[in-house]
């Protein structure tokens, strides 16, 4: 089994490119499905969901915008519970039908915030996509329209998401084992 080290972790290759890539496209599919006549405003959440957003939108077939915020929550290995506000939404959502993009749904307080904020600002239908979902750790009731892929409550890094800032250029997922 392949396996890599960042900083003082190991960690073993637990989901390869093409399972993920495969998922991706199946996400952009039903987005095609689903919204292709909505205008929508796509919402990507950095730095996590870069990767997912990069890939997902090159499957999107109709005419869309996106914009990117950031937002910090974790600390390490461990959801701090606090969630940071670094860059704000510059675009109005007043009346846009908004989809959030996002790395993964862990314990679900980032996107409770993010979802409130969307509604305070007045949008007209939220639907969140997300690359990954870890069930088990999910603390707050929140309605997730689209996931690629569903893992346990691990730590990962790679496509996107990192362990104190590295890994995320990978472009498999590796889950930590010691
Ligand atoms: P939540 O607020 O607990 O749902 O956490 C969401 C954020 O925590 C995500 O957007 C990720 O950036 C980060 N996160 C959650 N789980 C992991 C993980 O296993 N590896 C790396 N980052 C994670
Ligand atoms: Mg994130």
């Amino acid at each position: 089994m392949s396996t890599i080290e960042i900083k003082d972790k190991k960690f073993a290759l637990s989901i390869p490119e093409s399972e993920i890539q495969a998922a991706v496209r199946r996400v952009a599919e039903d987005i095609n499905r689903d919204i292709a006549d909505k205008n929508p405003l796509f919402i990507c959440v950095l730095n996590g969901a870069f990767m997912f957003a990069g890939d997902l939108m090159k499957t999107i077939n109709f005419p869309c915008e996106i914009t990117f915020i950031k937002l910090a929550s974790y600390d390490g290995l461990y959801t701090s519970g606090t969630v940071k506000e670094i860059i704000g939404l510059n675009e109005s959502v007043v009346g846009r039908n908004v989809v959030v993009v996002e790395d993964i749904v862990d314990t679900g307080i980032t996107m409770e915030r993010i979802l409130e904020s969307l509604r305070a600002k007045g949008a007209n239908s939220i639907r969140v996509a997300t690359f990954l979902q870890k069930p088990d750790a999910l603390q707050r009731e929140i309605t997730v329209d689209y996931v690629a892929m569903k893992i346990p409550n691990d730590f990962i890094v790679g496509y996107g998401l990192d362990y104190d800032g590295y890994g995320r250029n990978l472009k498999d997922i590796y889950t930590v084992i010691e």
